[in-house]
């Protein structure tokens, strides 16, 4: 097992749509995945796509958080380290939601990307069975944006015109003051209500 230098936004194999991968079982993907998760693990990224290790196959990893997943919408379940060979997304319904997301190969850095709410996924796991499951939430924002990776499709190209994009630390930030300003407003009201009920 080894941990892998992650490749940053401007590296061509992060734009190059990733190869399918001919056997799930064979020892060279399944060392491959071992390092992919020591990698994303210490990097403390959700998930990692092969072609973010320089890697251009068609392989994710990714887990979710119980505790994001009910934050951001999902049954609060989380979804344990899921191994994806040759995934194919299908979209469900139109619904749709915006919402924040980063990427270990664009370090530092958020914006708020459009994602379809519902979605189907089927894959090959490394024991060469099937995988298919419906997602809601942060799982199908989460596999949306691994499986846009092995299309050579990097978050940022996905911010629409009125979506937020900068350094996480600024954009955290400006949503507390954001946040601060608005509960202040919030009782700047409550507080002319009181008055008027006064009057
Ligand atoms: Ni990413």
């Amino acid at each position: 097992m080894a941990i892998l230098k992650i490749a940053r936004m401007g590296h061509p194999v992060l734009s190059a749509p990733a190869h399918p991968v001919e056997d799930p079982e064979a020892p060279a993907i399944r060392a491959l995945v071992a390092d992919m998760i020591e990698t994303m693990d210490d990097a403390d990224g959700t998930g990692l796509a092969a072609p973010q290790v320089h890697v251009p196959l068609r392989v994710v990893v990714f887990f979710v958080d119980p505790e994001r997943d009910a934050r951001e919408g999902g049954d609060g379940e989380g979804v344990a380290l899921t191994v994806l060979i040759n995934p194919e997304i299908e979209l469900l319904g139109d619904e749709t939601k915006v919402d924040w997301e980063g990427c270990l190969s664009v370090p530092q850095m958020m914006g708020e990307v459009e994602r379809h709410t519902h979605i189907r996924y089927r894959a090959t796991g490394l024991d060469g069975k099937p995988i298919e499951r419906d997602a809601h939430g942060f799982h199908a924002r989460v596999v949306q944006h691994e499986c846009d990776h092995l299309d050579g499709i990097l978050y940022p190209s996905r911010i629409g015109g009125q979506g937020r994009f900068g350094f996480s630390d600024e954009i955290v930030r400006a949503i507390s003051e954001e946040k601060a300003q608005a509960a202040y407003d919030a009782a700047g009201e409550d507080s002319e209500t009181e008055n008027q009920e006064d009057a």
